[in-house]
């Protein structure tokens, strides 16, 4: 007997695309793509309410489970949850107030000190490390393990946003956090339960024909699909009760000239300074 498919996803599916329907059936009922087509980020906390006993344990497991280039797991996380290191960190990252509301903040690391440290236990060179790629690699298996962690907490009904103004002032969050060289912060996470209050919503996405092509790279046709993207967006604004602003505007905008990057423009330099390899 084949299973009914869900409409829940059908709906999540309408949702994530401002009203168009899938062009396929949805698939069955399932639990997992339910999760990851509800996301949306949640900035308002329930400051008051903790999180469960051993979420922590959980999340990280979920987080280890991701996969890892060569297994390598040049990552590793700081779990922040004292209010006045949470209330620093907010400062030196634009000053989101979700910072100090959610009881826990993840800073997900690129970390290639465990195999420096044991390349020098070895005495066996580690020129490797020194490379654009390897740094790339820590960076890539931070985010997946960081995404995880994202799904799993999502999947226990917490809410969570990213934060990304963590590399604003990455000399700071480095002294704050203690990280050694080869250790860099490429973002945060903020964890909780989210105010009933103030429900965030799915936020539409451009359309996949926009994403997707097949084969090879496809110019697609940007500016009519980001017209239509752009009406989606101001009709999800609007409905929010949020300035109907156009994405194109918005993202334009945030990239326009090197003050945009809120101190992210000298990176490169923060980052060979914390001994990240570049070359
Ligand atoms: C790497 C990364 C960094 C982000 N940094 C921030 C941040 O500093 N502050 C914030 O409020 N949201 C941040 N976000 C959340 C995005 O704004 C959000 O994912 C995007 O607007 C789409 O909305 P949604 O997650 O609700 O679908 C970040 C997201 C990512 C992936």
């Amino acid at each position: 007997m084949t299973q009914p498919t869900s409409d829940t996803l059908a709906s999540l599916f309408r949702s994530r695309y401002g009203g168009e329907p899938p062009r396929s059936a949805p698939p069955p009922a399932n639990p997992v793509l339910e999760t990851l087509l509800a996301h949306r980020s949640v900035r308002a906390f329930d400051a008051e309410r903790a999180l469960p006993p051993g979420t922590l344990e959980w999340l990280i497991a979920a987080a280890q489970s991701a996969p890892s280039s060569s297994n390598l797991q040049t990552w590793s996380v700081v779990a922040v949850e004292d209010p006045e290191r949470k209330a620093r960190i907010a400062e030196y990252a634009g000053r989101q107030a979700q910072v100090r509301e959610a009881p826990l903040l993840l800073v997900w690391l690129a970390d290639v000190a465990r195999l420096r440290t044991l390349a020098d236990d070895a005495a066996v060179p580690i020129e490797g490390a020194d490379f654009l790629d390897t740094s790339l690699m820590a960076v890539i298996d931070a985010a997946l393990a960081a995404q995880n962690a994202v799904t799993a907490a999502e999947s226990l009904g917490l809410g969570t946003v990213y934060l990304g103004a963590i590399r604003n002032r990455p000399e700071e969050v480095a002294a704050e956090l203690g990280l050694p060289p080869g250790v860099f912060a490429v973002v945060g996470l903020c964890i909780g339960w989210p105010d009933p209050a103030r429900p965030a919503a799915v936020k539409p996405r451009l359309p996949q024909r926009a994403v997707l092509s097949h084969e090879r790279h496809a110019a697609s046709d940007t500016v009519g699909h980001v017209k239509h993207y752009d009406a989606t967006m101001q009709s999800f604004y609007a409905s929010q009760g949020m300035p109907a602003v156009r994405w194109s505007d918005h993202s334009l905008a945030r990239l326009r000239d090197p003050a945009q990057l809120r101190g992210r423009h000298r990176l490169v330099e923060a980052l060979a300074a914390q001994r990240i390899g570049l070359r």
